[in-house]
């Protein structure tokens, strides 16, 4: 799948290069132009253990690429993954100005059918709040929101990553749940466990059969 990560901090350059190394064509974007050029050139401003290779291994083969155009970068994909920075405020709550941001951008530059998926650590109801912006900003245009948070362990990041424990989902939109399944499906097969559920949490779980993708509910 044509995939967008917005943010490549921690979370987002672990996700896309992840990504990428299951065969998607990947785009991580980031505003800090600094951070982007030095990616660039190789260079991986965080240490974690497999993260280097990982990423060499897939900018060589083509799958992987930086840049700082948000625009352009969220125009024509199948999602755009949502990793930017969350902050607590003097009152304990979180700023979520980049998300809102974020989502202003892919409102106004997107085409075609995208699912935009949240892995920033956000308070529930932002999927409506983001959904909402989508769709005021982006009058005319299909959108779809997912909620899809991430549980990386700093120190074992990539192995958490490449091989989750547990995949949660959060979405109304079928055809979303379908998209993320699908890009899911070679994670979970070697350890299982998905977790579906509406945009507010409520849900089931699933277990996806190792061999076949078969889906059975464990209600
Ligand atoms: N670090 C962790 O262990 C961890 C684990 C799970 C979840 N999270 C959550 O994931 C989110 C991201 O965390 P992180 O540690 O990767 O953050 P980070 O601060 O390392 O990275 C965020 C990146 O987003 C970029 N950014 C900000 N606004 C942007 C915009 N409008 N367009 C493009 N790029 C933009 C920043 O320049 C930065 O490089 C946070 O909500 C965090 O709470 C973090």
């Amino acid at each position: 799948m044509r995939i967008c990560v917005v943010g490549t901090g921690y979370v987002g350059l672990v996700a896309g290069a992840g990504f990428a190394d299951f065969g998607n064509d990947v785009e991580c974007v980031d505003v800090d132009v600094e951070k982007v050029k030095a990616l660039r050139q190789g260079q991986i401003p965080i240490y974690e253990p497999g993260l280097e290779p990982l990423v060499q291994r897939n900018v060589q083969e083509g799958r992987l690429r930086f840049s700082s155009d948000v625009a352009r970068a969220v125009a024509d994909v199948d999602l755009v993954f949502v990793a930017v920075g969350t902050p607590p405020q003097p009152d304990g709550s979180a700023d979520l100005s980049q998300v809102w941001e974020v989502a202003r951008a892919v409102a106004r530059h997107a085409n075609g059918f995208t699912v935009v998926v949240n892995k920033s650590t956000v308070p529930v109801g932002t999927a409506d709040r983001v959904l909402a912006i989508l769709r005021e900003e982006g009058p005319g245009k299909d959108f779809a929101v997912v909620s899809n948070p991430e549980f990386l362990k700093e120190g074992d990041a990539v192995n958490d990553f490449m091989k989750p424990a547990r995949v949660v989902i959060g979405t109304d939109d079928e055809r979303a749940r379908e998209r993320m399944r699908y890009l899911y499906a070679p994670f979970v097969r070697t350890l299982e466990r998905v977790v579906l559920m509406d945009a507010l949490g409520r849900g089931h779980q699933v277990r996806l059969q190792r061999d076949a993708g078969d889906v059975h509910l464990l209600r």
